[in-house]
């Protein structure tokens, strides 16, 4: 159990937001398997007064997909206003501000990652968050900008002191983008200087990992990303080994191409088939990762057009596994 504000989780899994992957299919398959809270990717607070198609299919939720984070990107306090104004109709239980995105397109806007360089601006943007918006407010942070400012404490109590509820830290800093290893000490000491709860991620990818994550810092919940790409059975995975130190056994190709058909039913039902196998191709490489014969596969997948090339290639997927 974790509890954040008002918000009370069952478990402490979360699925991490990405950019162009936790869609509501994405996100309802993954919480069958066990994530609790789930994210849609960041939204940014100016294209959110736009009131886009885009924008609106980002924000669809349904009574399957809670408990619900949305995240905000922003650093000009109109833009925030007006967005968190706008957010108020949506259906959704947490917010959370991101102060992590390392893309340049962002931080060269002094938005994301960019803030971990003015911490008191953040904690003044924070507040402004926090007085304006009815749901309880995290944020999300990095390391640090780069390995010789780690000053990813400092961050946090800055944050602390703004009335989030949480904090999110990914174990990288900005200068790292998603490579190298997450630094788990500069985790562990900002889980060591808040009293609100702390979730970590980066390397999430197994559940040994989200042990060693757990271990290393004490943090009070996970946040998997790269981890679930192609493999929800990842949220099965991690309570099993922490309940009882086993390891179960990975998904046969049967198994695979069953959750490859729902996901790729869920992305069609939800977006039409056109743009629902289009969205979807790319996760075949993700689900087959580790299976015999798949390089051809692979590169039909990124030319499907419709469902039935799909069930066309995980029947090949089948004879060769
Ligand atoms: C494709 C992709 C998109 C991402 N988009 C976001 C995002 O919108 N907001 C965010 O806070 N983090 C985003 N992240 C970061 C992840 O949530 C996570 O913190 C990071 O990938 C570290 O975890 P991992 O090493 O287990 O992947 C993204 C990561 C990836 C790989």
């Amino acid at each position: 159990m974790l509890k954040i504000g008002n918000l009370t989780l069952k478990s402490n899994l979360i699925l991490s937001p990405m950019a162009g992957i936790t869609d509501l299919p994405f996100r309802l398959l993954n919480r069958e398997f066990g994530a609790e809270l789930a994210f849609v990717e960041m939204i940014n607070a100016r294209s959110l007064g736009y009131n886009s198609k885009k924008t609106r299919f980002m924000l669809s939720t349904g009574a399957q997909d809670k408990p619900l984070g949305v995240q905000l990107l922003g650093c000009e306090p109109n833009f925030i206003l007006r967005a968190l104004d706008i957010l108020e109709k949506y259906e959704f239980d947490l917010l959370d501000f991101n102060s992590a995105c390392p893309a340049k397109k962002v931080t060269r806007r002094g938005e994301g990652a960019s803030l971990l360089k003015d911490p008191k601006k953040l904690n003044q943007l924070l507040k402004l968050v926090v007085k304006n918006s009815s749901r309880p407010v995290t944020v999300k942070i990095r390391a640090g900008w780069d390995k010789d400012s780690l000053n990813a404490k400092e961050v946090a109590l800055y944050a602390q002191d703004a009335g989030v509820k949480a904090l999110f830290i990914h174990g990288r800093t900005k200068a790292q983008g998603y490579s190298g290893t997450p630094d788990y000490k500069a985790i562990k000491s900002v889980k060591d200087a808040l009293k609100i709860p702390v979730i970590a991620s980066g390397d999430i990818l197994s559940a040994r990992l989200a042990k060693k994550m757990l271990d290393e810092t004490g943090c009070n919940g996970l946040a998997v990303a790269r981890g679930s790409l192609g493999n929800p059975w990842i949220f099965r995975e991690i309570p099993a080994f922490l309940k009882t130190g086993k390891i179960l056994p990975r998904p046969t190709s049967q198994e695979v191409v069953r959750i490859i058909l729902k996901h790729l039913e869920m992305c069609a039902s939800f977006y039409g088939e056109r743009i629902g196998v289009t969205i979807f191709r790319k996760f075949v490489s993700w689900y087959t990762r580790g299976f015999r014969k798949i390089r051809p596969l692979r590169e039909k997948a990124s030319r499907a057009m419709t469902k039935s090339d799909i069930l066309k290639l995980s029947a090949e997927f089948l004879a060769a596994n």
